[in-house]
């Protein structure tokens, strides 16, 4: 196993980042199953980002930011949450931190899953993933309390490939994605429980992406609230594993 290596989570709009620690040793994804559309009834362009307007990049956020509903079963559920529950029941959320790009949250990573579990993994890397791709080894297991939120940020890129898949547990959430430059470009994804969304390219690059709060959280002019929430989320190796020690 090589050194651990910070992710910088980097253009939180208020503060610095939050640091975090990943391993970098490398894995191999191991099957070639087709990719799969997200379902674009699941994104919704803000009206802030007029029709006629960057038509192209609108269409290729369709392609770049990626989520597909029940992509696992209540009982793949029910298997994941068992095996990381007692590792976090041992951690406090963590609150009030001036600094935090994410409040209310705790957090963990983990390599090895057991046979159920790895097999719902294997699937997710397949279908998120392009053939060949390199992974960070360990998936990133990240409990957000009902009080709890993400600030807009971009995963930094010293420590985070181009493509980000997360399988979203427990409750259904709004994630906002905002142009870096243009903050009229905005768009809400539903991650709605048991989804798995995969978020690369332009979606990874140009735009920041936060969880909504329960104060902010709604979807097609509903409110939709925001219980506790678990996002296993796998991420792939840096282009240049040099650049990032
Ligand atoms: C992150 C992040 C989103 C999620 O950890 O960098 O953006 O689905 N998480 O929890
Ligand atoms: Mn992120």
């Amino acid at each position: 196993m090589r050194p651990i290596l910070l992710n910088l989570l980097h253009n939180c709009k208020n503060k610095i980042g939050q640091i975090r620690f990943y391993c970098s040793e490398v894995v191999q994804p191991k099957s070639d199953i087709q990719r799969i559309a997200g379902d674009p009834r699941l994104i919704e362009f803000h009206s802030s980002w007029k029709p006629d307007e960057e038509d192209d990049l609108r269409r290729q956020m369709l392609k770049d930011m990626r989520v597909i509903p029940d992509f696992i079963s209540e009982a793949e559920e029910i298997s994941l949450l068992s095996e990381v529950e007692p590792q976090l029941k041992r951690m406090r959320y963590e609150f009030d931190h001036w600094d935090n790009a994410i409040e209310g949250y705790r957090e963990t990573e983990r390599k090895t899953w057991n046979e159920q579990n790895n097999v719902t993994l294997a699937r997710l890397r397949a279908v998120a993933f392009e053939n060949g791709a390199e992974l960070l080894p360990h998936t990133h297991v990240l409990d957000l309390a009902p009080a709890g939120y993400i600030k807009p940020h971009v995963d930094a890129v010293r420590f985070c490939g181009d493509t980000i898949a997360g399988l979203c547990l427990l409750s259904s959430a709004v994630m906002r994605l905002m142009h870096e430059n243009q903050p009229d470009f905005v768009l809400d994804a539903l991650l709605a429980r048991r989804c798995l969304y995969i978020m690369s390219g332009v979606a990874r690059y140009q735009f920041n992406h936060a969880v909504l709060s329960n104060e902010q959280s709604m979807w097609r002019g509903g409110k939709l609230l925001k219980k506790r929430r678990i996002a296993l989320i796998c991420r792939e190796h840096p282009k240049k594993p040099s650049d990032a020690l």
